[in-house]
């Protein structure tokens, strides 16, 4: 990413607790305390000056698949004792570059936008390319809630609700052939009603890739919704795909291709900032980003500052993709 760490900080909540402090008298000793916090955090939208946050919940699919929300929560994997981010902190704080850099805004710019209808190709080595239409994969599996830790390269983490199946579902049915190695995604380019593809020293659309076996593994979703509803847009709507072991930006939004390859594909940080950003990009608090460490990390519902975690805490569920293999 480009930002530094400071950026890390939700900017608008941060400002907005700031102001208000400062308003109250408190000065800043009072921001690590974790009820002030939150509660500060539970205004933003109600003070004067400041938008109606609900609106950033509004799931981008409307009423298709309505029966099918809320999913019943799998209880597989468990975050504790790290409690959920709320809601209405982690629906107006996103990295979603094809509308803004800046995390604030997106819902903001992301609330109009239409995503119905909605094709996904697949192609490459399968037995036959075939395009998907979205309400058929919202109902290729039947959809479950999975509660995962997220962690940005950015050093900022949180823990939702998200809602799909795994996504080794969908690569059944695309059918890829034995010499496919690698699953590549390719997202929205839609440069009139993206502001964000306007800006050239990135290379659009975003595009992600994953080993095949890591693709396959239970943990890796199609993420179809996210507490409790369909995804709003800012979280990738139509549909996404969340990695929980590997940096937020191996979690591509939006997506509308789908590919099978033998060679390893290339990705989108990887493209732009080479130096920064490799393939892999598992959690790792023992490798520092060229710009900052990985060692600690920032919860961005409670302000709270944590160590880092080894696959951001999935350790024994997926470090045996790697032993033995080059990465
Ligand atoms: N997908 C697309 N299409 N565009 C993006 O800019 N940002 C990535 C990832 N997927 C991104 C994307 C990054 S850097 C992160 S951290 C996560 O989305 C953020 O997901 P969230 O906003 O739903 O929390």
């Amino acid at each position: 990413m480009v930002q530094d760490q400071s950026s890390s900080t939700p900017e608008g909540h941060y400002l907005d607790r700031r102001t208000i402090i400062r308003g109250m008298g408190l000065g800043v000793v009072g921001l690590s305390t974790l009820g002030l916090v939150n509660w500060l955090s539970g205004m933003s939208g109600t003070l004067a000056g400041q938008v109606d946050t609900s609106e950033a919940f509004r799931a981008a699919i409307g009423d298709l698949g309505k029966e099918l929300f809320p999913a019943k929560r799998s209880e597989k994997y468990t975050i504790e004792p790290r409690t959920l981010t709320p809601e209405k902190i982690a629906s107006v704080y996103n990295n979603f570059y094809e509308f803004t850099t800046k995390k604030s805004g997106v819902w903001r710019m992301a609330r109009n936008f239409k995503v119905d209808p909605w094709k996904i190709e697949i192609a490459g080595d399968v037995e036959k390319p075939f395009t998907l239409d979205f309400e058929d994969l919202l109902k290729l599996a039947p959809l479950e809630e999975r509660v995962y830790r997220f962690r940005c390269v950015e050093t900022w983490a949180m823990q939702v609700p998200w809602i799909g199946y795994p996504l080794s579902k969908l690569i059944d049915r695309c059918k890829p052939l034995g010499k496919a190695k690698y699953i590549r995604f390719v997202t929205i380019l839609d440069e009139d009603r993206l502001p964000g593809q306007m800006d050239k020293q990135w290379p659009w659309p975003y595009f992600e890739a994953l080993r095949l076996d890591e693709a396959r593994h239970d943990l890796a979703m199609v993420c179809v919704g996210i507490f409790g509803h369909g995804l709003p847009m800012q979280h990738g709507a139509p549909w996404r795909v969340v990695v929980p072991w590997k940096y937020g930006y191996k979690s591509p939004k939006s997506i509308v291709r789908i590919e099978f390859t033998e060679k390893r594909p290339g990705t989108f940080w990887n493209q732009a900032l080479p130096r920064e950003y490799g393939f892999f990009s598992n959690v790792d608090p023992s490798k520092p980003h060229p710009r900052w460490s990985q060692a600690m990390e920032r919860d961005i519902g409670t302000g709270r500052r944590r160590a880092t975690l080894l696959y951001n805490g999935y350790a024994e569920q997926v470090a045996g993709l790697y032993t033995g293999k080059e990465i």
